[in-house]
């Protein structure tokens, strides 16, 4: 029991420590209830509780089985005794004088009828005590344990509640210090967009910490579509941003998350490690057409797996792009940049060709990071591609140019969202 509140009391910084040091950025949930067959936002997994009994225990337990002992000998001595006859009834009637004779039967077999008497007396005295002392361990043992749980109990009790009060004066001085966007709910840590997701959230900057390990950071998100909670990782608006960029600036991300960005392959490695992620991809181009699709299945392997790909389970309108044929597969593989080869063209580099840094293959069927166009262009198909957009087989037909994009935006949501 003592390691148990130990570790009860362990729990209360603990956890504050986790609230302090990221501030208006984490949250906990208190009062959320988990989602319908979904996850927790947060689960805390106790030890099972392990009582220490008093030691009395033992001796209760010695107790009666000098209690059977006694008992069977009782019961021997009573069936001897009843062998006695008369006699011994008559002694046992409190006739002092009668002795049996010498060469009575009994009194040479058997232990005298006062001798009986006596060790009867002394059995049923030892019977009485022992009785009182299981009576008196039983008490106290029962004492014992009620006053054990109810110490613990009350301990919990005031745990929970303090915890309860910390929560809720942290998060009412996280709402009144961060911007509106802040919410009334205690949450801990959000993991990604969904977290976040209550009624009325609207679209925007929110922090995210999928890995404690590595820390927070904000990202954009998009409460407001098809059923909100999802994590923006890449934008295209306007042309405004480059992303004709080196390995370094794909890993660390770039651009501005309000315009057009990248969010960085380390955090993407992380928000899809923390859950399993689906992918929306969402295209506009500039005759206002718009598709888009759906990936069931969206991984980003680390640095050291140079951001290794894996997307599959696609639906939707835009076309699998991402997994064309065997020909043209981004699913497996690995991030090149113009200064980064680890495509599987093998006479060149496809980042360098195309001017951006894409999951080639040898070299692509869709590239979502080319360059901007804001409108149809001719030469190197190095703009923004989605190779199964609808009018994209009849692209040289008949004037030549090559399909542009206006917008695009990559985003994800755990798998087992329900909005
Ligand atoms: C809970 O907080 C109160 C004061 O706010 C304190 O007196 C009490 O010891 C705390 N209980 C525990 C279990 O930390
Ligand atoms: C991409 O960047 C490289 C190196 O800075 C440069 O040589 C190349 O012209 C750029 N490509 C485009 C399409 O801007
Ligand atoms: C996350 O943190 C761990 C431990 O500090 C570190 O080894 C790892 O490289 C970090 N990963 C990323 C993607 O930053
Ligand atoms: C693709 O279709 C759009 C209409 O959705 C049309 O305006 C555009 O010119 C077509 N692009 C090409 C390259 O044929």
């Amino acid at each position: 029991s003592t390691s148990w509140l130990l570790l009860a009391v362990a729990l209360l910084p603990a956890t504050v420590g986790v609230m302090g040091g990221g501030g208006c950025q984490v949250r906990l949930l208190s009062e959320a209830s988990c989602k319908d067959g979904g996850e927790c936002p947060y689960q805390l997994a106790l030890p099972p509780l392990t009582l220490q009994l008093p030691k009395e225990l033992h001796l209760l337990e010695t107790t009666a089985k000098e209690l059977q002992i006694l008992r069977t000998t009782v019961d021997q001595l009573r069936n001897s005794c009843q062998a006695c006859g008369p006699r011994a009834d008559r002694s046992m009637q409190g006739d002092r004088a009668e002795v049996p004779g010498p060469d009575s039967e009994h009194g040479r077999q058997g232990p005298s009828v006062r001798e009986m008497q006596a060790k009867m007396s002394r059995m049923s005295n030892s019977l009485r005590n022992a009785r009182s002392q299981i009576g008196s361990l039983q008490g106290r043992l029962e004492e014992l344990t009620l006053l054990n749980m109810e110490n613990v109990e009350a301990m919990m009790n005031s745990k929970v509640q303090n915890l309860t009060g910390a929560l809720k004066q942290l998060s009412y001085s996280c709402s009144s210090q961060c911007s509106a966007q802040a919410s009334p709910q205690f949450l801990v840590a959000p993991r990604d967009c969904s977290d976040y997701n209550v009624p009325g959230k609207r679209n925007g900057l929110y922090r995210v910490t999928p890995d404690p390990r590595n820390g927070t950071f904000e990202v954009l998100c998009d409460m407001e579509s098809y059923g909100g909670g999802w994590t923006v990782l890449q934008q295209r608006l306007d042309g405004s941003v480059s992303f004709n960029r080196t390995w370094d600036a794909y890993k660390h991300g770039f651009g501005n998350l309000r315009g057009e960005f990248w969010l960085g392959n380390d955090r993407i490695h992380l928000l899809t490690k923390a859950k399993d992620m689906v992918l929306r991809v969402e295209l506009e181009d500039f005759e206002g057409v718009r598709e888009y699709a759906k990936y069931e299945r969206f991984y980003v392997a680390d640095e050291l797996l140079r951001y290794r790909l894996s997307v599959g389970g696609y639906s939707g309108t835009a076309g699998n792009a991402l997994r064309f044929n065997k020909l043209y597969d981004h699913d497996q593989k690995s991030f090149t940049t113009p200064d980064k080869d680890n495509d599987m063209y093998p006479s060149g580099n496809c980042g360098a060709f195309y001017s951006s840094g894409w999951w080639f293959d040898a070299c692509m069927a869709a590239n979502l990071n080319g360059k901007y166009y804001n409108k149809p262009y001719k030469g190197v198909r190095n703009g923004i591609f989605w190779g199964t957009w609808h009018n994209m087989s009849n692209e040289y037909y008949p004037t030549n140019y090559r399909q542009s994009f206006k917008t695009v935006k990559m985003m994800i949501r755990p798998k087992n969202y329900t909005p």
